[in-house]
């Protein structure tokens, strides 16, 4: 994710902007740049690559010496990382900075196009800059509330007019900002850590809110351009914690970004409520020649296709195997010229995924990715991919980047059963929008939290748990077992609820605990039955399903309710949150390092 910062005072701004820049490093960025107001003129400088690389640029080439000016670390979403896309966008008059994605940017460009604007990246922050230009005659607080009128989508920007040299304005909506207070220097940035070396006292910048900061000023209004007055806040936090955002852990902070995460993902794949795919060369031409899918990865992201396989297979009515990354390099897959094959990985650098993307590649089989990290080798090297956008995911155990690989899952599904005819063009349509409510629905759902603690404190002490379900629940129950494995260090197990009776169910006694997962109305009364089961062998039982269902002690020992989505193919997506939260603070109770679990790495690099 992008990060923001804004200086204006009296110390050397490109150093302070470097420096503010570094304490953001870790919501990951691929370039960097500033813009500076040397001599009254702005000045741009800007790289793809680390602070170092902009660093040692400045050394060999100009570093604008000046005490006002905005910088920026880019996490690529339009275009890709390099010098031209990085920021600051803009021109002599106006250049800016912006974390998040501007939705309507291809009518505002088409718009610019025919007022004579050109554009050289691929951004969408360019066609800010070109606005605030446009609309741009002498005042820049109306300017600013103008072209927010028109933009939408999300954004944190920092602004500076050549006109006001010793003035940093900023604007937000959906994407965060907060404005530092120093003495004889103020600040803007995209989070608490940037501005802690210089000041702990801060403003909070709410929706559609405009700051103008001076050396020894700073003025709030609102899109009317009258005056906010705002409480100041002050941090007591550490660096360390003010990264995690006054979270615990990163592996909170990141489940609770999971509606961003997704909104970000899904947003720039949807054109009037249909799937658009289109932007990653996938056509409906090219999607109708597969006959077979394979999907293949490793941990969470296998889970991930799990849930794909039986969406597709539901929707499109093709069949797809999905694969163990380590599994199917070895076992001699049969692969024909008719076949996709569907990496999924976070990284994007998974040793076995790659080798599984190198063989198909040897096959001439189709690959697609679908990959978090921007410009990692398995992007690189397949023939298409999707990029997720969850912004870095810090914490070894992976929840955000597990939910957005899942909306790519179901917007690919969409598209696919679209293009083969499978569902009609309403279907679709009315798919792709409910999708497009799911980050609303995890903000309701992350409500459980309390709950999910609750059933934690339940589980603290367990030997070993069983997870059940049917169909997708089945699942998803896959990604709920290794995210307590591998944090609590509790010994669970996913089973499909109907196979128990084949084997497992030897092992129910009063000391075993039962988290059923039941969501599925169709399946639901036959997982209540297992439930009956288990219960009646002595088990404890969490029931997790959706609200309104209610159960009585002798079926259920504990329940966490969901919010209800209009079609039970996507309530993975929502169910997947008390899961990771039941993981999390079992993990917590027990005193495990959360975001570093033993013997684990965030990246699997070697076989
Ligand atoms: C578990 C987890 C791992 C990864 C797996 C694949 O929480 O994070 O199971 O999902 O190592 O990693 P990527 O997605 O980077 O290929």
């Amino acid at each position: 994710m992008c990060g923001i910062v804004g200086y204006v005072g009296e110390k050397d701004c490109a150093d302070i902007l470097i420096s503010a820049l570094s304490k953001l490093e870790y919501r990951g960025y691929d370039s960097a740049g500033i813009a500076v107001f040397e001599n009254g003129k702005i000045q741009v400088e800007k790289t793809k690559g680390r602070l170092k690389d902009l660093e040692e640029k400045l050394k060999a080439g100009h570093k604008p010496v000046g005490h006002c000016g905005i910088g920026h670390t880019r996490w690529a979403t339009h275009g890709e990382p390099s010098d031209i896309n990085s920021h600051p966008h803009g021109n002599k008059r106006v250049s800016v900075v912006h974390n998040g994605i501007i939705e309507n940017y291809i009518k505002l460009k088409a718009f610019l196009i025919k007022k004579g604007y050109e554009f050289i990246s691929e951004t969408d922050t360019e066609i800010v800059a070109k606005l605030l230009d446009y609309y741009y005659k002498g005042n820049p607080v109306e300017t600013i509330a103008h072209v927010i009128s028109e933009v939408e989508g999300s954004y944190g920007l920092g602004i500076v007019f050549a006109d006001f040299p010793d003035k940093v304005f900023a604007v937000r909506k959906d994407s965060p900002l907060i404005i530092g207070a120093g003495e004889n220097e103020n600040f803007i940035a995209s989070d608490v850590p940037a501005i802690l070396k210089y000041t702990r006292d801060y403003y909070l910048l709410e929706q559609n809110e405009i700051a103008v900061i001076t050396k020894d000023n700073i003025e709030i209004f609102d899109i009317h351009g009258s005056t906010i007055e705002k409480e100041l806040q002050h941090a007591n936090w550490d660096e360390e914690a003010a990264e995690k955002g006054g979270y615990e852990h990163f592996m909170l902070k990141e489940i609770h970004e999971q509606p961003t995460a997704l909104k970000t993902t899904i947003t720039p794949r949807v054109m009037e409520n249909m799937p658009f795919l289109e932007e990653c060369g996938i056509t409906s031409d090219m999607l109708n020649r597969f006959q077979k899918i394979y999907i293949v990865a490793c941990g969470t992201a296998m889970h991930a296709g799990v849930v794909g396989k039986y969406v597709i297979e539901k929707l499109a009515r093709i069949e797809v195997t999905v694969d163990i990354a380590s599994e199917f390099r070895y076992r001699e897959p049969v692969l024909t010229e008719n076949d996709l094959v569907i990496l999924i990985s976070q990284s994007g650098e998974t040793a076995d995924t790659k080798a599984v993307l190198r063989l198909a590649k040897e096959s001439h089989v189709t690959t697609l990715s679908i990959v978090n990290v921007k410009g990692s080798s398995i992007a690189r090297e397949s023939d298409f991919v999707i990029y997720t956008h969850a912004g870095p995911e810090i914490s070894v155990a992976s929840t955000k980047a597990y939910s957005v690989q899942l909306s790519i899952m179901y917007l690919f599904a969409f598209q696919l059963a679209y293009a083969k005819g499978e569902i009609s063009k309403e279907r679709c349509s009315e798919l792709t929008k409910m999708l497009t409510n799911i980050p609303t629905l995890i903000e309701k759902t992350l409500e459980v939290e309390a709950q999910c603690q609750y059933v934690a404190s339940k589980l603290v002490n367990a030997d070993s748990l069983l997870y059940i379900g049917r169909g997708l629940d089945y699942a998803l129950s896959m990604e709920g077992s290794l995210k307590l494995k591998e944090i609590s260090y509790i010994h669970s197990e996913a089973y499909a609820a109907g196979e128990l009776k084949h084997g497992t169910i030897s092992l129910v006694t009063k000391t075993m605990n039962i988290i059923a997962v039941a969501t599925q109305d169709k399946l639901f009364d036959k997982t209540i039955s297992n439930v009956k089961e288990v219960k009646a062998r002595g088990a404890r039982v969490i029931l997790v399903c959706k609200e309104g269902v209610e159960m009585t002690e002798d079926v259920a020992d504990y329940m966490v309710h969901v919010p209800k989505v209009e079609d039970d193919i996507l309530m993975p997506l929502i169910t997947a949150v008390p899961l990771q939260l039941i993981a999390y603070y079992t993990s917590v109770l027990r005193g495990c390092d959360v975001d570093k679990p033993r013997n684990l790495a965030k990246s699997v690099t070697v076989e």
